[in-house]
C-alpha cells in the first residue's frame, strides 16, 4: 500500500484491517465529541472500542503550538471556547449517554498520563489504535500505553499528523519517531497526509 501523500481517513480503517488481516480490539485516545468512537464502533461491530479521555481538554505543551491550530491549554475541555457546538457533550454523563448508543464502546475516563496497566481496564489484544489527543505530551503517553498492550502488529491512525507541514513537526510525528527509535520497532508509514497512518510490528 503506498498512500504516502494521502490522509488516513477514519473510514478506511475497515479496508486496512482487512488488508493486514488484523485481529484484536480498537484503542482510541481522545473521545471528546464521541463521534470518532461511535464511527469506529459502527465500522467494527465485532470489536470492542476502548476510548480514553478525561474531558479536561489539552494540557500545557512544552512544544510550539501551530498558529493554524485551535490548540491552547484547555481547548476541547467540556464547555471550552472551541467546544460549544451541538456535537460536544456538556458533561461527562452526557458523553457516557452518547457512547452508550453503541454496546461495543468501553469508555475509560482518565488522564492518559496516569493510566496503569491495560488489564486494569479489561484491555486485551489490540489491532487498531486511533490517536487524537493533538499535542506532543499526551501522544507520548498514549504510545507508551499502547506498547503495554498485547499485540504483535498494530495499525495506528494519527488524527493530527500533518505530514509536510512544519508547524506540526513537534507533535504527533515527533512523538511517533521517538517511540519507534526508543523501542526499536519495525514500521511502514502508509499515510503521510493530514491524517497519518502506520503499520507497526514487534
Ligand atoms: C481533538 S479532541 C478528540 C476528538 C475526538 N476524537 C472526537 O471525535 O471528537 C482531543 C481530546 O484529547 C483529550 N486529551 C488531551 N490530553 C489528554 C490527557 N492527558 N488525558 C486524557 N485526555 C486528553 C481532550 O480532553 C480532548 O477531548
Amino acid at each position: 500500500m503506498n498512500n504516502l501523500n494521502l490522509s488516513c481517513k477514519l473510514e478506511i480503517l475497515k479496508e486496512i484491517s482487512k488488508k493486514y488481516s488484523l485481529f484484536g480490539d480498537v484503542l482510541e485516545f481522545g473521545t471528546c465529541t464521541c463521534q470518532s468512537a461511535i464511527q469506529l464502533a459502527t465500522m467494527f461491530p465485532d470489536k470492542t472500542i476502548f476510548t480514553i479521555d478525561h474531558f479536561q481538554g489539552l494540557g500545557k505543551s512544552s512544544k510550539p503550538l501551530p498558529s493554524s491550530s485551535d490548540w491552547r491549554e484547555g481547548s476541547f475541555a467540556l464547555g471550552a471556547w472551541n467546544a460549544k457546538g451541538s456535537e460536544f457533550p456538556r458533561t461527562i454523563d452526557e458523553a457516557l449517554q452518547k457512547l452508550s448508543s453503541k454496546p461495543n464502546i468501553k469508555p475509560i475516563i482518565s488522564d492518559i498520563h496516569k493510566l496503569t496497566h491495560p488489564s486494569d481496564y479489561g484491555i486485551g489484544k489490540i489491532s487498531i489504535c486511533n490517536v487524537d489527543v493533538d499535542i506532543y505530551e499526551p501522544t507520548v503517553s498514549s504510545l507508551e500505553f499502547l506498547l503495554k498492550c498485547e499485540w504483535s502488529e498494530v495499525f495506528i491512525r494519527f488524527d493530527d499528523w500533518h505530514g509536510g507541514n512544519s508547524e506540526y513537526d513537534h507533535h504527533e510525528r515527533q512523538a511517533f519517531n521517538e517511540w519507534i527509535n526508543k523501542h526499536n520497532l519495525q514500521f511502514e508509514l502508509t499515510h503521510n497526509g493530514t491524517y497519518g497512518g502506520a503499520y507497526i510490528k514487534r
